[in-house]
């Protein structure tokens, strides 16, 4: 298996592109089974994840053709056509690989009138349940049942009618489902407490680009007014935020200084936030966001929560970052149970870090030693590069294909800007 090597100490400096955001196009992507004409999306990220959701389409029988890009290009372009949908089931071998793949429930369910999903199971950030995925479809109407590790969801003849459902807890994955099932119901839906994070956001501008009718996007109210029918679209996805949010914390850990191409600064609030209190500059500049820091950090207290407060996709970066401020910092973690993996490889690399539940306290220090490290999730991964960049000597970081998921040409782009980096094979 592959590895990554950083030689640390190096600061970083130029321009960085951000690529198109992964967990948008997780959930443009399965818009094309909402109509049969063809959905064309433009910068999607070339990534393990995409690959995976692009098979699992055309598992359903839907086409899928990847045009040609320029080499100076980052983004693909990807046209999807669901003609006929051939068959309704997203099988456990697929769906276990890539959990994302429980996003096809509400707009197969809305095309077909039922779909059946195997159930993600578990992960390794916690136990992720689907409840509030089923129970939103059954409030707007669908029937559904488990049996065998599988989830059916089957809407009345004539299809969903419609209804009202309020989230107990802020769900992005619900709240996608449910829109994506709502826009061709019969009647009128109401979604209350929903996400609003700025991938849902992406979502809609998508939706309503296919004829769909909602109301209240960008806040946690939403009205969908069902349509009888979507039509084709192309659409851009968003510039991806945690991965611009990720390189902002390489740049600031090296005492550097980066552009960061495409990167939106109204997207990344709570970020460009913790990073100022960190005492990193960040500033927007035309067409992206400048980052630049003397190396000297300074510590935050904060805790993850819902968008616009601060991304847990965002919290181990951060926490990279922090190991090497001045003072002690507070990080609690609200999200998901069990997002502290990184803390035990970061401590190996010479980081002083507790854990009390789901509040970590980071004691900063003077340096970080490189070490052989290795992550059980994406984020987790890129803390451990963050902290790599930083690190006196070399350091290595194993099970790159979590990286992999999440992180376009990671090296390339690292390199681009001056981190000694290289991937290579091992075993
Ligand atoms: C979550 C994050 C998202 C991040 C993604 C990948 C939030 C609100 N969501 O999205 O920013 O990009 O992980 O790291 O920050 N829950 C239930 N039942 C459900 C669904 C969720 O109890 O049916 C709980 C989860 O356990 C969690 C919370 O709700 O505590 C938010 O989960 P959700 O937003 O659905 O997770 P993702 O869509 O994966």
């Amino acid at each position: 298996m592959d590895k990554i090597i950083i030689e640390g100490g190096k600061r970083l400096s130029g321009t960085i592109p951000v690529s198109g955001a992964k967990n948008a196009a997780l959930t443009l992507l399965p818009c094309a089974l909402l109509t049969d004409e063809p959905l064309t999306l433009r910068n999607l990220p070339r990534l393990a994840d995409i690959d995976g959701f692009q098979h699992l389409m055309n598992q359903f029988g839907i086409s899928t053709m990847i045009a040609g890009s320029r080499p100076e290009d980052f983004g693909r372009v990807m046209t999807l056509q669901a003609t006929r949908i051939t068959s309704s089931v997203a099988p456990y071998d697929l769906v276990r690989k890539m959990r994302a793949s429980i996003l096809v429930l509400g707009p197969m369910l809305a095309r077909m009138g039922e779909a059946t999903v195997s159930l993600p199971g578990g992960c390794a950030i916690g136990n992720r349940p689907i409840d509030l995925h089923l129970k939103a479809l059954e409030a707007l109407g669908a029937q559904i049942e488990l049996a065998a590790g599988y989830v059916r969801a089957i809407a009345p003849d004539g299809g969903l009618p419609g209804g009202r459902y309020s989230f107990p807890v802020v769900s992005v994955g619900a709240t996608e489902n449910a829109l994506m099932a709502a826009v061709t119901a019969r009647g009128k839906s109401t979604l209350h407490n929903a996400a609003r994070e700025p991938e849902i956001v992406d979502l809609c501008k998508l939706l309503v680009a296919m004829g769909a009718e909602i109301e209240g996007i960008g806040t946690s109210d939403l009205v969908i007014h069902g349509v009888p029918r979507l039509h084709g679209a192309t659409y851009m996805v968003m510039p991806d935020r945690i991965e611009a949010g990720s390189y902002a914390c390489a740049a600031a850990i090296t005492g550097g200084e980066v552009t960061l191409k495409g990167a939106r600064i109204e997207e990344m609030e709570a970020t460009v936030q913790a990073l100022r209190d960190a005492g990193v500059a960040i500033e927007p500049v035309a067409g992206g966001l400048k980052v630049a820091s003397d190396g000297k950090l300074r510590p935050v207290t904060l805790s993850t929560a819902p968008y616009p407060g601060f991304a847990t996709d965002m919290q181990a970066q951060l926490m990279a970052l922090v190991c090497r401020a001045e003072g002690s910092s507070v990080l609690t973690e609200t999200i998901f149970e069990n997002r502290y993996m990184h803390v035990p490889e970061l401590n190996r690399m010479g980081a002083r870090i507790e854990t009390k539940g789901r509040t970590a306290i980071v004691h900063g220090v003077e340096k970080l030693t490189g070490a052989e490290v290795m992550a059980t999730d994406l984020r987790a991964s890129m803390s451990l590069v963050i902290a790599g960049l930083a690190a006196e000597g070399e350091t290595q970081v194993h099970r790159l294909y979590h990286l992999d998921r999440g992180y376009e040409r990671l090296e390339e782009k690292l390199a681009l800007v001056g981190a000694q980096i290289e991937r290579v094979g091992s075993d």
